[in-house]
């Protein structure tokens, strides 16, 4: 068996960022990854001919960590089509277009949503998105669900609809009755605020030349030859003070160190010899990922440019909560359009029991209630299958229970013996985002260096 300074475990951004950045600084490093690829919440893939962002892909202006590593690694950005206006289908089922960032709602409704809006942007200017719990009113909003706290503020019901959409289905991807209002203001907070989760030419500002998966594929190609081992799947973490070996059904690494480069949720599926602390195993069964099923929908052209329609519609009450333009615009020659929608939580529970052909027709249906009768009629349908991928297990993101953010959170990124544990599920700035996956790789590498 090999000694090396740090086994890292999980080939995502969080891996490879720690892993490129230990191997820079003269540490010998070996990643191990349960896939055949690298990336993993990350995958740019051709299916059937149309190149899909299957996992995440947007970067914005906020995610500075990110935008210095595109930069760094010398790949290029364009900006998401939104040319047009924008479709909204309100409580009263009526679709309506409009343009702008205010939702077509009644003038009571939309004061009602600014001051929601200016309300959480003050509580999350209070909150150091990495130490949510020291927030001064953390142990009451860690206490109520955001649907109370919501139902707490406001009687305008639609008011409460469009803004727990952004938190709840949009982003947590959980019902607003399942987080605490806390989570709600640290999603808010990681993003720089909530009103740049209201903003969606903000928050999905832009896309990288070839997909978003190239960042984990040129990290990897950061590191020496044989340093990253695809296919291996750690069962067992042996562990004490002197450094830890990992196992696989192919064979043990020893590291000084081990980082657990996986989702919380993740974390707990591997046997750790002797057993993680009791709070530790008790925090992670407080976690959970949240549901979405991400949507591609390929027509033989952007039809809805055609009708003055930027593909950008949202609505709380359609199976389909938001949708856009995703159109490869770096594919030379690209004639077709793709749409990309998301159907999230209980609605994903209720479609994920039909069968595919009926899953297929109600997704269809929705989109046409947005873009009229061509929606109907694709060329190509992929739904992105994380929740059945057994090396995630859902998407976008994990997040607390309620009342478990404050009992837990401070043992989140806590060291146990030669173990440190990282990824975008616990980060502070870019939490749940591929800025925060680099941002915990770069922590956890700074703290193995020093
Ligand atoms: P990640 O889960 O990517 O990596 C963990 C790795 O560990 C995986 O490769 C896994 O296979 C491996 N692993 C797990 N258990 C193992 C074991 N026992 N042994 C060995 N290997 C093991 N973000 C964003 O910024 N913009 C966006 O638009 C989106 N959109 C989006 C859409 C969808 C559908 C998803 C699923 C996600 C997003 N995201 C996103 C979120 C973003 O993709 C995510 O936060 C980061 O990619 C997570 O990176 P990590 O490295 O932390 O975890």
């Amino acid at each position: 068996m090999t000694d090396f300074d740090v086994v890292v475990v999980g080939a995502g951004v969080t891996g490879l960022t720690a892993a490129t950045r230990l191997h820079a600084a003269g540490r010998t490093v070996m990643v191990i990854e349960a896939r055949d690829r690298v990336g993993g919440r990350l995958l740019t893939e051709d299916v059937e001919g149309v190149r899909l962002e299957v996992g995440g892909q947007w970067v914005s202006p906020d995610q500075t960590a990110l935008l210095a590593l595109i930069d760094d690694l010398g790949l290029e950005m364009y900006p998401r089509y939104r040319a047009g206006d924008s479709v909204y289908i309100g409580a009263d089922g009526v679709r309506r277009t409009f343009s702008g960032e205010h939702f077509p709602v009644s003038a009571a409704t939309t004061a009602e949503m600014e001051r929601l809006t200016k309300e959480l942007d003050g509580l999350a200017a209070q909150m150091d998105p990495l130490e949510p719990w020291n927030h001064p009113d953390a142990e009451a909003l860690d206490r109520i669900s955001f649907a109370a706290w919501l139902a707490e503020q406001t009687d305008d019901a639609e008011a409460r609809d469009n803004i727990g959409l952004y938190i709840g289905p949009a982003m947590l991807t959980k019902p607003a009755h399942s987080f605490s209002a806390l989570s709600a203001v640290l999603m808010a907070a990681s993003a720089g605020g909530f009103s740049h989760l209201v903003d969606a030419d903000f928050i999905l500002d832009r896309r990288v030349v070839g997909g978003l998966q190239r960042v984990p594929i040129s990290l990897a190609g950061r590191l020496p030859e044989g340093t990253v081992r695809l296919g291996e799947a750690v069962t067992k973490v042996e562990w004490s003070s002197e450094g830890g070996t990992v196992h696989t059904d192919q064979g043990s690494y020893r590291g000084r160190n081990v980082v657990m480069a996986v989702p919380p949720t993740l974390v707990s599926r591997v046997q750790y010899v002797p057993a993680l602390p009791p709070v530790q195993a008790q925090m992670r069964q407080h976690i959970s990922f949240g549901l979405v099923i991400k949507l591609h929908i390929t027509y033989d052209t952007p039809f809805w440019r055609d009708l003055g329609l930027s593909g950008t519609a949202f609505s709380p009450y359609a199976l389909v909560h938001e949708a856009y333009d995703n159109t490869n615009e770096d594919v030379e020659g690209e004639t077709r359009g793709t749409l990309v929608g998301f159907v999230s939580d209980v609605k994903a529970d209720r479609i994920l029991a039909l069968s595919p052909e009926a899953r297929r027709e109600q997704v269809l249906e929705s989109l046409a209630g947005y873009y009229g009768e061509q929606a109907r009629h694709p060329v190509h349908y992929y739904e992105s299958p994380w929740v059945a991928d057994e090396w995630t297990v859902g998407a976008f993101g994990t997040s607390f229970d309620i009342g478990s953010l404050t009992r837990y959170g401070r043992h989140l990124r806590a060291d146990v013996g030669p173990l440190a544990f990282a990824s975008s599920d616990i980060a502070g700035l870019g939490f749940q985002h591929v800025d925060g996956a680099i941002r915990m790789g770069e922590a956890v590498a700074a703290r193995l260096l020093a």
